[in-house]
């Protein structure tokens, strides 16, 4: 086999995505943000007035939800429409984790997953992808970072993408998230018995992905 599956989970803003679109770039793999999707879901349920709660209206809207990743630049797109940038604001990221407690929505994002990783050359990255969505993987990795490297890592991208927010909103907003995310009965956050673990913290960048390149190339 000469195509694998990489799965890469970790709490919020841990430099997960940062190092799985890295890696897609130096192995030629494609991938696939499924924190993304959980975030254009959500931006539909905004836009719809759904509230996350709302049993009935969730069942109705998940069939008219489609999420494709545009090949050229890997822009989220929402029924067609380009919505990478509404996603990433803070009114989405408030409401994302409930939204994601649901499992109508999980069933629905998890079988496009799959199907998007179906042919193996694939990096994913999220919080149930070596738990739930491809237990299968050939590689897992499990990222993490203190909140406070996270909390300035999410508030610098935040602030260059030139949006008004302030630390504590970003502080509070990770704590909840990852509250919310690890607790959930469906699909909780967690670390996969054979994830390897690789802290954040005091790495950079670039020693973060020549990690994981030695991670992927030790594949047998
Ligand atoms: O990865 P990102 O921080 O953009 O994910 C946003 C949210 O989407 C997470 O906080 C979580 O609630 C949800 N999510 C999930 N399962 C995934 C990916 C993301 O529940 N595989």
């Amino acid at each position: 086999k000469d195509k694998y599956t990489i799965a890469i989970d970790g709490y919020s803003a841990c430099g997960k995505s940062t190092l799985a679109r890295a890696l897609a770039r130096r192995l030629g793999y494609s991938y696939i943000d499924t924190g993304a999707m959980y975030r254009a879901v959500t931006l539909y349920f905004q836009r719809h007035g759904i509230d996350p709660g709302d049993d009935e209206a969730i069942r109705t809207a998940v069939p008219h939800i489609h999420i494709d990743f545009r090949p050229e630049d890997n822009h989220v797109l929402l029924n067609g429409e380009d919505v990478e940038h509404q996603i990433r604001g803070l009114a989405v990221s408030q409401m994302v984790s409930p939204v994601a407690t649901r499992s109508e929505v999980r069933r629905a994002m998890v079988q496009q997953q799959r199907k998007m990783g179906e042919n193996g050359g694939v990096i994913l990255d999220g919080r149930d992808i070596g738990t739930v969505v491809f237990p299968d993987a050939d590689l897992k990795l499990f990222v993490t970072a203190d909140q406070e490297t996270r909390t300035d890592r999410r508030l610098s991208e935040l602030l260059s993408a030139g949006r008004e927010v302030s630390r504590e909103e970003v502080a509070e907003n990770l704590r909840e998230r990852d509250y919310i995310d690890s607790h959930r009965a469906d699909s909780p956050l967690r670390q996969a018995d054979d994830a390897i673990l690789l802290d954040n913290t005091h790495l950079g960048l670039e020693e973060l992905i020549e990690h994981g390149v030695e991670l992927v190339n030790r594949i047998k």
